[in-house]
């Protein structure tokens, strides 16, 4: 019952409530296969056919934060840590823009040495030698900090939530207070990023009724970018004997976000292309329109080990895009040429989409 008024809502595009958010998270069977042609629709309606390339370059595993899930904590000791250097970070992002990738997504943990000034000068560096949109995925910062990197060029930046549950989320970030969260992603869309934002899937403690509160914080934040990834246990964190979260309810919570925030992009994630080796093609299916292929160097990418037996580990992407190239357009989808800045109204304006 429940599932049904909700599933007819949002096929009018009306409002979801809480509830129809909880009743469309826990379809199963027939009632999930509509929940996904839904949203595929909103998809094909808001965003289109093309799917656009993030190549993501992991330059630092270094972090001072102590989140309870990640491999990178700082207490975790049996990690091997590395910076890559300017020049091999700027190399990444040629390589990318020689692929026909035109976002590179610079992603690091918290690390103290990438000072504003040298992530300005690394966003430079990389703005010069390739022509590449930049997105920032580096932690929490001032917001003049963020205006800086803003300044220097880059063009988009990720800062996830995880939960948007205020117990949960003290439970997870020793270190880290929700409302400064969201305090940092109010002030990125201040200075002018397109933001992204999101959670993670299946978190020890977490409800139904907490994703559903997930997905109506994407509504309310506006986001330009989505990313939603199944929780999975990393051996070395105080997490690592929960059970990792399920591929299906991440599935559904992508779906989800594509009804709720219409025009985002959101991406197949990694995490869930690890949870199960169908998972990309099925987000594709259920309102995903974006991939990230890793271009960070082999002999660095085993130890950004956020979570364990990441997919790609040793995948080169000059073997695994032209794969991709052929199943999107066997299924009618395209690859996009162009930066994929966001689709959203801002200032008045709309930005490019290619
Ligand atoms: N499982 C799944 N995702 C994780 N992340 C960090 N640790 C884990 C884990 N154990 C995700 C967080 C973070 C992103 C960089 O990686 O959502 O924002």
């Amino acid at each position: 019952m429940g599932f049904e008024v909700a599933l007819l809502k949002a096929e009018r595009e009306e409002v979801l409530g809480l509830e129809d958010v909880v009743a469309l998270l826990q379809a199963r069977g027939e009632e999930e296969a509509e929940l996904f042609r839904v949203a595929d629709g909103y998809r094909r309606r808001y965003v289109g056919d093309e799917v656009h390339l993030r190549g993501l370059v992991e330059f630092s595993n270094w972090c001072a934060r102590r989140c309870r899930y990640c491999g990178l904590r700082a207490p975790n000791r049996r990690l091997v840590r590395y910076r890559m250097s300017v020049e091999e970070t700027v190399l990444a992002a040629r390589r990318a823009a020689e692929l026909g990738i035109r976002t590179v997504v610079l992603q690091s943990g918290e690390d103290p040495y990438f000072t504003v000034r040298r992530l300005a000068e690394l966003v430079s560096a990389i703005k010069e030698y390739a022509d590449v949109a930049i997105t920032l995925s580096v932690g929490e910062r001032s917001r003049e900090e963020y205006r800086i990197l803003r300044d220097a060029g880059a063009d988009r930046y990720l800062l996830k939530y995880e939960t948007a549950d205020p117990g949960l989320y003290a439970g997870l970030h020793p270190d880290m207070r929700y409302e400064r969260r969201l305090e940092c992603l109010r002030d990125l869309r201040e200075v002018g990023f397109q933001v992204g934002s999101g959670c993670m899937v299946g978190l020890p403690g977490q409800t139904v009724e907490m994703l559903a509160r997930d997905i109506l914080l994407l509504r309310d934040l506006d986001v330009d970018m989505v990313g939603i990834g199944p929780f999975l246990p990393h051996p070395d964190t105080p997490l690592g004997s929960y059970p990792a979260g399920s591929a299906e309810m991440t599935l559904r919570m992508v779906a989800l976000a594509r009804i709720v925030t219409r025009q985002a992009h959101i991406p197949a994630t990694t995490a869930l292309a690890t949870a199960d080796p169908l998972g990309r093609e099925k987000a594709f299916a259920a309102g995903a329109n974006v991939v990230m292929p890793n271009l960070t160097p082999l002999r660095y990418r085993k130890h950004y080990s956020i979570y364990p037996d990441k997919r790609c580990l040793s995948e080169e992407v000059e073997r695994w895009l032209p794969a991709l190239r052929s199943y999107l357009e066997a299924s009618g989808r395209r690859v996009a040429m162009g930066y994929g800045h966001s689709l959203k109204r801002r200032n008045g304006t709309v930005e490019e989409s290619t």
